[in-house]
């Protein structure tokens, strides 16, 4: 982590008309603050390209060109490639900009949140994405691009490049496929970026479980939190918090997340939705109810979502659909937190285990399917889309 970090530079663009530059590996977009008025957009290359500018403007005719600096990093564990980042700032909210990196040749496209719910607001969660066959990424991402998202958040195990060993380096070539088709699919047909949010997953940490930033070199890298610690809350203006949690890879779910969590969702109380996402399921369809880490979410982030009101928890690494009734202190409350999701992006469906004991289950399909979640100013709902484009279920609150 310290060589990665002693390997980046921070660069201020100087225009090299004369440079041929090779087409990036991939381009992707995130936030690392207010998505209604910033936007990180990164690129992977294989050689250093220093220099390298971006310049961006509103996507209208005659509309000022700027430019923005651009930091570069060499990838961690002694990789021959690099992640170069400009973080746009002071953006118009509701606004599509035209971006293009120098000697690229074509314009892509991102669009800024709103700042407040004129119009519905539509986006992707989903969870467990490349996990075995890049072929069912691939199926599963076509059908996210297709309902064109204002972005995606993923609930851990991304690339799956780390391993439970915490000493043996990652499977960096992982991330690279997983980046290359990333950028492949998720843009839609005028070249508009989707941007991605992640939390991390087992497999995106070595070690798996009960580790340190440190240990995720690559994710850190790639999706940077304010804290560095994995876990953040994002705020769009006043009507949605998104909190992307980690559920005990990098940060403990005890102690300082579970205190920073109760702190910022005890903010949020007049924050139209109020959504969480994590990898680890509090309850789980197929895995055990009992294991250490959905324990360790039920005891320390379940009493936290109950006192300050958490509307929808969004829950994967169990590998199967499932929607859980409204609950408060493990019992069905119509007031209470609905935990969603579970079903792999990219891998093999689960079956349910030990059904009968799950009675906080309403629903479930053993399917590969993501959440997508539309939110209005009196309404947030929720169609679970499957990997051929079903929905297969849908569920709906009224703002209270
Ligand atoms: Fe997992």
């Amino acid at each position: 982590m310290k060589r990665s970090l002693l390997a980046c530079f921070l660069l201020f663009f100087i225009p090299l008309p004369a440079i041929e530059w090779l087409s990036p590996i991939a381009i992707y977009l995130t936030w690392e603050s207010d998505p209604c008025t910033t936007m990180s957009v990164r690129w992977i290359t294989e050689e250093l390209q220093i220099g390298r500018g971006l310049s961006y403007q509103v996507d209208r005719p005659n509309a000022p060109v700027l430019t923005a600096p651009v930091a570069t990093c060499r990838f961690p564990e002694d990789h021959h490639y690099y992640l170069h980042a400009a973080q746009l700032t002071d953006l118009t909210p509701g606004t599509t900009y035209r971006f293009t990196l120098d000697g690229l040749g074509h314009d892509h496209r991102f669009s800024t949140m709103p700042s407040s719910l004129s119009a519905p607001l539509t986006f992707v969660i989903g969870g467990d994405v490349n996990l075995s066959d890049v072929r069912l990424f691939d199926e599963t991402s076509q059908q996210v691009a297709r309902q064109h998202p204002a972005f995606v958040a993923i609930g851990g195990d991304l690339a799956c490049a780390a391993s439970k060993n915490p000493t043996k380096s990652e499977h960096c070539s992982q991330w690279i496929t997983w980046f290359s088709h990333w950028y492949t699919m998720m843009q839609t047909e005028n070249g508009t970026i989707i941007p991605v949010l992640a939390t991390a997953g087992n497999h995106d940490v070595k070690g798996a479980f009960g580790q340190t930033p440190e240990q995720a070199p690559f994710f850190t890298l790639f999706f940077p939190t304010p804290m560095k610690k994995g876990y953040a809350v994002l705020r769009f203006d006043t009507y949605l918090s998104l909190y992307l949690l980690d559920s005990g890879h990098m940060s403990s779910p005890y102690g300082e997340q579970a205190r920073w969590l109760a702190h910022e969702l005890s903010h949020d109380e007049k924050m139209l939705h109020r959504l969480a996402v994590y990898h680890v399921p509090a309850y789980p369809a197929a895995r055990s109810y009992r294991s250490n880490c959905s324990t360790a979410i039920r005891q320390n982030f379940v009493p936290i979502f109950d006192t300050f009101h958490l509307h929808m928890a969004f829950e994967n690494h169990d590998h199967i659909y499932k929607r859980t009734y409204p609950m408060t202190a493990h019992h069905v409350d119509p007031h209470g937190v609905v935990y969603i999701g579970n079903g792999p992006w990219g891998t093999i469906p689960r079956s349910p285990k030990n059904l009968s004991s799950r009675n906080y289950l309403e629903t479930w399909r053993s399917v590969r399917q993501v959440c997508l979640v539309t939110l209005t100013p009196t309404q947030r709902s929720v169609q679970a889309l499957t990997y051929d484009g079903l929905i297969i279920d849908q569920y709906s609150q009224p703002v209270q």
